[in-house]
């Protein structure tokens, strides 16, 4: 008798537990996020002023892949009200959008502010917090002013100044209302990609250099923002602030210790540049990142570092200057050593690593649940287990509504991230980019990433539902990942 109790309890749990990894945990959050450049649009209405990639688009159309701009993109300055809408039907939790500095601030500066961008962002928060929908707001998601441009940008000091100042407005104005915030959206994309790959605004070509000093200008600025909020806001406020750093998984191309080495080293030159600083617990860069740059430097005949320095009081001021690590994930890549001579400088060198995705990986190149799994699982070793907020994870197509790859991207992705709470991993939430189908950056409106379909022939930007949207809309009302998706496929 005793023995077919224990058989039947013991049955109960196993299937329970096989149940419960593709269920979420009490309190976690599901939702979905935009950046003000890729759907906003009314790029000149009122009087806001003109951004870096306002400029890029309009003097250098042809490094747009189809010549594209945002100048009306989804239209959602005139049409924020059809997002309010699309986003109570999915039910999501939060709304991660951005604020346009130069829609708030035309000169960056805050001598200058404008009742039209206040009004336009007041009546977004208000709208979604009716409908019951947490604003998630990042300060910075890639759209410089072009008045600070002119000198320097990011590559000049000053600019985290600026930054602070335009960071204390809107925790004045919008501080009463939202609760989470992030500084800076993907510090590594916002230096790297444009100064050391020459890929995005503000075009501007200084490999190994110009990237180094806009990523320390930006480190300084996220946590000028973070001190400010602490201790004018916080209190009164009652909110959290972080940063979202986003990062592949660096597997090893083969079990050779050179390539285990380096997949290590990418990590912590392309992630922990970022990361080190505020969340471990010496701060300031990684050792091997300093160590590798300073002696690259003196080979090639430079008389210091071309990597800055934070001086002690910057490295006490990052330390800890979070109180969550934002993460956003697209890739893993197979990373292997590589040596490569003394030249014209860069990242890549500094690092001496190169990447590799493979084609054959299953489900595709693009999905790599056990990567994600990974990375997960190298931050809580790495930084003790902080806590994470998923910012972004998505899937590129080219904007069927039939999104089968998108909806078995999100379904494998969210059950490794399952996996990594059941590893131990703090994770709280989960976030779906994007919303809806916008414009991408450089590859304009040629890749898709939305749960919704926006019609760019159609002067109303009609938004419709693809398969995603309505698998996601039952994740959030059933906080289960369901195995079967052919419910949600025509
Ligand atoms: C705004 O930009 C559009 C082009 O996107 C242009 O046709 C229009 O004249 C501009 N409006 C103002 C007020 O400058
Ligand atoms: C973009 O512009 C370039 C040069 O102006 C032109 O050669 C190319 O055909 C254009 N591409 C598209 C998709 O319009
Ligand atoms: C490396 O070794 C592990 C464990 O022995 C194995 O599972 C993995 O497939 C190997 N990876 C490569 C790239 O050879
Ligand atoms: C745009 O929406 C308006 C109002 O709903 C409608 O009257 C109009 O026909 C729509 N235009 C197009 C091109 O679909």
């Amino acid at each position: 008798m005793q023995f077919l109790a224990e058989l039947l309890i013991l049955s109960y749990f196993s299937i329970h537990f096989a149940h419960a990894q593709n269920i979420f945990p009490d309190h976690f959050r599901l939702g979905v996020a935009s950046a003000s450049y890729q759907i906003e649009g009314g790029w000149n209405a009122s009087d806001k002023g003109e951004n870096i990639w306002d400029r890029l688009t309009h003097e250098h159309p042809e490094v747009i892949k189809d010549n594209s701009t945002g100048d009306v993109a989804c239209d959602s300055y005139h049409l924020w009200k059809k997002d309010v809408e699309i986003l109570k039907n999915l039910g999501v939790d939060y709304y991660r959008f951005s604020i346009s500095w130069t829609r708030l601030l035309p000169t960056g500066r805050v001598d200058k502010i404008s009742s039209d961008g206040l009004k336009y962002y007041n009546d977004l928060i208000d709208s979604l917090l009716e409908n019951k929908i947490e604003p998630v707001v990042t300060l910075y998601h890639w759209d410089l002013p072009q008045a600070l441009q002119y000198f320097g940008g990011w590559t000049n000091l000053i600019t985290s100044d600026f930054f602070a100042q335009y960071a204390r407005l809107v925790f004045s104005r919008f501080g009463d209302r939202v609760k989470t915030w992030i500084t800076i959206n993907e510090p590594y994309s916002i230096c790297e990609t444009t100064y050391g790959d020459f890929q995005g605004a503000p075009l501007i070509h200084s490999p190994g250099i110009g990237d180094y000093l806009c990523g320390k200008t930006i480190l300084v600025a996220h946590s000028k923002a973070f001190h400010i909020y602490d201790k004018e806001f916080r209190e009164k406020q009652g909110g959290k602030i972080g940063i979202t750093i986003d990062t592949i998984w660096a597997e090893p191309r083969t079990n050779k210790s050179e390539d285990v080495e380096a997949a290590e080293r990418e990590m912590q030159m392309s992630f922990g540049w970022w990361a080190h600083p505020i969340f471990s617990t010496n701060g300031d860069y990684p050792e091997i990142m300093k160590s590798r740059i300073e002696e690259r430097s003196r080979q090639e005949n430079f008389v210091e570092s071309r990597l800055p320095s934070f001086t002690k009081e910057e490295i006490l001021n990052l330390r800890g200057s979070a109180d969550f690590l934002g993460l956003n994930h697209y890739n893993t890549k197979l990373i292997s050593n590589t040596e490569f001579p003394i030249g014209e400088p860069s990242f890549q060198k500094d690092k001496g690593t190169s990447a590799f995705q493979d084609p054959n990986w299953k489900p595709n190149k693009h999905t790599v649940p056990w990567g994600f799994r990974k990375l997960l699982n190298w931050i809580k070793r790495e930084y003790d287990n902080p806590l994470v907020y998923i910012t972004e994870n998505g899937f590129p197509d080219e904007g069927q509504l039939q999104d089968v790859g998108r909806v078995i991207f999100h379904k494998e992705m969210m059950k490794a991230m399952l996996q990594a709470i059941g590893d131990g991993c703090n994770i709280q939430s989960y976030t779906v980019w994007s919303i809806m189908d916008n414009m991408e950056w450089r590859d304009g409106y040629t890749i898709k990433f939305g749960l919704y379909q926006v019609d760019f022939n159609n002067p109303n930007r009609t938004r419709t539902p693809k398969a995603s949207a309505k698998f996601f809309k039952t994740v959030i009302e059933t906080r289960t990942i369901p195995e079967n998706i052919t419910m949600f496929i025509e």
